[in-house]
């Protein structure tokens, strides 16, 4: 099963629900992403523009939330289930209470996701596996998009597949963000990963919803095949 979500971080913001709108026929989900200018260089939307952009789209919301105090904000944001959030991703690096914060996000009935940077190691959130529905291994440096593909990150992503494999969490999603293309797409598949965050390759492109549809042809292709 292959899940792509277009990230609108690159879309035109005076027009989000038509932006959502053009990939929504293709898409599984729209990724927002959440930027405080302090965990990340870059701001974006607080909790009332968020919640807006939420009940506009005609998409779940894949919320990732690139901010500070995250035990605060992860479940605050878990409270938007109902406008339209589907799964909201913290931070290992933004939160102090790991698994007290993921159990009040659970209450709320979100799926909930654990994110990595570039720079934290995989085996720091072994410890929460069986406490997320969703590992985040990013593959640029959060904060902006257009960045380059971090193709040495693969190894986490084979990494984690495997734990996902040998410890049966066939349930449990493995999402890449920052700099998923045409080509990376495939590199992040064959590695294991099967949920796949796209911005500027889907909203730079002339058509972006013709784009979601070869990320996911390629993905599909290309997943856990090596070579
Ligand atoms: C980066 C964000 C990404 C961003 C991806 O910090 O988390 O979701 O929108 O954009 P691209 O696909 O352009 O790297
Ligand atoms: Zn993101």
């Amino acid at each position: 099963m292959i899940r792509i979500a277009p990230s609108i971080l690159n879309a035109n913001f005076e027009k989000l629900p038509e932006e959502i709108a053009k990939v929504a026929p293709g898409s599984d989900f729209i990724h927002l992403d959440i930027m405080d200018n302090i965990f990340v260089p870059n701001k974006t939307f607080d909790f009332d523009r968020s919640r807006e952009i939420v009940t506009e789209s005609v998409l779940p919301i894949d919320l990732h939330l690139m901010v500070d105090n995250a035990d605060y904000w992860g479940p605050q944001y878990s409270t938007l289930v109902d406008d339209g959030v589907f799964s909201v991703t913290i931070h290992l690096e933004a939160v102090k209470n790991v698994r007290a914060t993921l159990l009040k996000m659970k209450e709320f009935g979100v799926r909930r996701g654990l994110a990595i940077k570039p720079g934290t190691d995989l085996e720091e959130i072994y410890p929460f596996l069986n406490e997320v529905e969703m590992i985040l291994i990013m593959t640029v440096e959060p904060g902006f998009g257009g960045q380059k593909f971090m193709g040495e990150m693969m190894g986490k992503v084979e990494r984690a597949r495997q734990w996902l494999i040998d410890e049966n969490l066939s349930d449990l999603w493995l999402q890449v963000d920052g700099g998923i293309s045409a080509e990376s797409i495939c590199v992040a598949a064959s590695a294991g990963a099967d949920t796949f965050v796209a911005g500027s390759a889907v909203y730079r492109s002339d058509d972006p919803l013709t784009k979601v549809a070869e990320l996911r042809e390629i993905a599909m292709s290309c997943y856990l095949q090596k070579g």
